[in-house]
């Protein structure tokens, strides 16, 4: 069963997306085990400090290398082997080919969320893979955190059940495709139902598909 924990400082924006939905059902049906580390127990003296000003000046906090180290390394004693994912602006961007590659491999992850206006530079030592969700800031890793294990655990396989979720997203060439899809009812204000999808006509069904799929990852 593949482990995913995530080092946040934000566990409770955890417990919404991980307990809901198709994230839940994983868990529940045992494809996966989801679970936070707690940055804050791990921060240094009575106010467990987690974050200090940058050498050199500057605006704002940076977190610690401490607590993430203490954090990675108590995630460590959990599951020794597992890779570790650092989530930043400006590591690499997270594609659908890279939640494949990580949902076909045997590993377990442990997810670092940055925050605040950045981390000590040191962390870096312990990450396997710098991650980035896309060419924007958010305000902390929490968002691409969810955004990952969501995107691998969905293709883990029994995951989502069904082969409709298949059929809809692998074509011959590889690419993620999407097409438009209706349910009932055949006619809703005026708005109808394409009238080959009523036909039964299931090459002309599937061409109709082909023809109207977009490439959902685009360069
Ligand atoms: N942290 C802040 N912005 C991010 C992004 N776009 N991807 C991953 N981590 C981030």
């Amino acid at each position: 069963m593949k482990k995913f924990q995530v080092i946040t400082l934000f566990p409770d924006m955890f417990s919404g997306v991980f307990g809901s939905s198709m994230l839940w059902k994983a868990q529940k049906d045992e494809h996966v085990e989801l679970s936070t580390v707690d940055l804050r127990q791990f921060g240094l003296g009575q106010r467990k400090t987690v974050d200090d000003t940058p050498y050199g000046g500057g605006d704002g906090m940076l977190l610690r290398p401490e607590p993430l180290f203490a954090a990675v390394e108590h995630a460590k004693q959990n599951d020794p082997d597992a890779k570790v994912l650092l989530m930043t602006a400006r590591g690499q961007r997270w594609k659908q080919a890279t939640a494949q590659a990580h949902a076909d491999s045997a590993d377990n992850y442990i997810l670092i969320c940055g925050r605040y206006e950045g981390y000590d530079e040191r962390i870096v030592s312990l990450v396997d893979e710098q991650v980035s969700i896309g060419d924007y800031v958010l305000t902390g890793g929490e968002l691409p955190a969810m955004t990952v294990v969501d995107s691998i655990v969905r293709l883990i396989p029994g995951v989502l059940g069904g082969e409709a979720s298949a059929e809809i997203e692998s074509f011959s060439d590889g690419r993620t495709l999407e097409f438009p899809q209706y349910t009932r009812p055949e006619d809703f204000r005026g708005m109808k139902v394409p009238e080959v999808l009523l036909s039964g006509n299931h090459a002309e069904i599937a061409k109709w598909r082909s023809e109207n799929s977009q490439v959902a990852e685009k360069e």
